[in-house]
């Protein structure tokens, strides 16, 4: 949890100096070996794990719930950015806090009281986080950015890893930048599928403050690397 407190507080200070996260996702790792790819993400310069967790409902795949994720949580000691990619989120926001979560995302389209959801996660303790598809305006977020701790872009269409980038990404990046200096709020903004390192250049200097990758991650030869490479890409 430390490195994301002190990006917050740092984000209030030196708005322009902050150093980017990179979260990588689980979900591209070899679940025959987690523990080594816990380790990976343990040894490696990432600073959140990214868990995407899918229901076949909200989205046409099922990934893996609880006890996959309270295996990660056994042997990650980093936080927990837990994408929830599912119907109904409320039913299991307190589960979700008992196995670990640090920050639950919710997604937009799946919550009819998003007000009312937001709240219930940052009363069990967690960061809050909206994720919005990449059909859905970042405007619609306006009556609630100063209460969400992050919003979450989708880069594709969420289901499925190794996917690639949709370009109009930016474009609501920055939009969504603006909306969050103008509210003056601390929200993060994390970018979620196909950022690789050929993109993680690019969506930093337009505004992200957060990278998930897993694929660019786990199918390369060296992740221990990569990670370090996605870190290390500065804003010109
Ligand atoms: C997609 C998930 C992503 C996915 C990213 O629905 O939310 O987090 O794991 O995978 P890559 O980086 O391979 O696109
Ligand atoms: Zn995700």
């Amino acid at each position: 949890m430390k490195c994301e407190l002190l990006f917050v507080s740092l984000q209030h200070i030196y708005p322009k100096r902050m150093k980017h996260l990179i979260a990588p996702s689980v979900l591209a790792a070899d679940f025959a070996n987690l523990e080594r790819d816990c380790k990976m993400i343990n040894e490696s310069q990432a600073d959140w794990f990214h868990i995407d967790i899918m229901d076949g409902v909200f989205v046409p795949n099922i990934s893996f719930g609880m006890p996959v994720m309270a295996a990660i949580k056994k042997h990650a000691t980093k936080p927990l950015d837990v994408h929830l990619m599912i119907v109904d989120p409320d039913r299991y926001v307190e589960e979700f806090k008992a196995i670990g979560a640090d920050i639950l995302t919710v997604h937009y389209e799946a919550c009819t009281h998003l007000h009312r959801s937001i709240q219930n996660i940052k009363a069990h303790g967690m960061k809050a986080g909206v994720a919005m598809n990449p059909h859905t305006p970042v405007s619609l977020l306006k009556d609630v950015i100063a209460d969400i701790d992050l919003v979450c872009l989708m880069s594709v269409n969420p289901g499925f890893g190794g996917q690639k980038f949709i370009p109009n990404t930016y474009n609501k990046v920055k939009e969504l930048k603006a909306m969050i200096l103008e509210a003056n709020s601390n929200c993060l903004i994390e970018i979620d599928g196909g950022v690789g390192l050929n993109n993680a250049k690019s969506l930093v200097e337009a505004g992200a403050d957060v990278l998930v990758a897993g694929s660019a991650v786990f199918a390369s030869e060296n992740p221990i690397k990569t990670v370090q490479l996605l870190k290390s890409v500065d804003k010109a």
